[in-house]
């Protein structure tokens, strides 16, 4: 599938058929993940993935499923086949930026004692983000459908599969077959055009 289209394609589906998807995809969809770039190579992007059924439903509590049913949408977080937790790991890019090549130069000022609030731009998370789209295209790759949910209980998330501290879970991606789903009323907005997200030469925006 060429790019153009696994992006055209690509929509948060918040429905699968609930049939199991075949281990060996998942992990070829993980190993698409993992390519994606990241600061200093550090490859802090990390993904927990759960396909026990009593912890599906337990994580589908914790991102308040039940609410989203009530609004009318489909169990969609527990029925999944495959959950996967991508997780920014904080520690590998303080660890990274206190190697010699790293330390003195520009980037000095994120040295591995700074606090969070002394990296011009907390890296792991843009990292994570990036890891997170190439997630999306890769499940749209293999003819299956994903969506992501926040969820808002991290801290049972946490404890739940044992993410340690300085690991920062994003979320959860369903991945599944697509079945029907109820679209969602943000996209009721429609997209922006182009000339509103980009400026040419120098910030034309608000
Ligand atoms: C960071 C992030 C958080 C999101 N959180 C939720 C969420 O909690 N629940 C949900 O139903 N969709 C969530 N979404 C999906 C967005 O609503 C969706 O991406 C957006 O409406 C555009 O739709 P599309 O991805 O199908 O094109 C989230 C998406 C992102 C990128």
């Amino acid at each position: 599938m060429e790019l153009t289209e696994a992006v055209a394609r690509r929509r948060m589906v918040r429905n699968t058929t609930g049939e199991p998807v075949d281990p060996a995809v998942v992990r070829r969809i993980l190993d698409q993940a993992r390519r994606a770039p990241s600061a200093g190579f550090s490859q802090g992007q990390r993904f927990v993935v759960v396909t026990e059924e009593a912890t599906r439903r337990r994580i589908a509590e914790l991102a308040d499923e039940p609410a989203y049913v009530a609004k009318g949408f489909d169990p969609w977080l527990s029925t999944a086949p495959v959950h996967v937790v991508p997780c920014a790991d904080e520690r590998a890019y303080r660890s990274r930026y206190a190697e010699p090549d790293k330390t003195g130069g520009p980037t000095r000022r994120a040295a591995p004692e700074a606090s969070p609030s002394d990296w011009p731009v907390p890296y792991w998370h843009v990292d994570a983000g990036a890891a997170l789209m190439l997630l999306l295209l890769a499940v749209v790759d293999e003819g299956l459908a994903a969506g992501f949910a926040g969820v808002h209980g991290l801290a049972g998330l946490r404890e739940l599969l044992g993410i340690p501290a300085g690991v920062h879970p994003l979320g959860v991606v369903t991945i599944g077959h697509p079945a029907p789903d109820r679209r969602s009323r943000s996209l009721d907005r429609g997209w922006r055009d182009l000339d509103e997200v980009v400026s040419w030469g120098r910030w034309s925006g608000p």
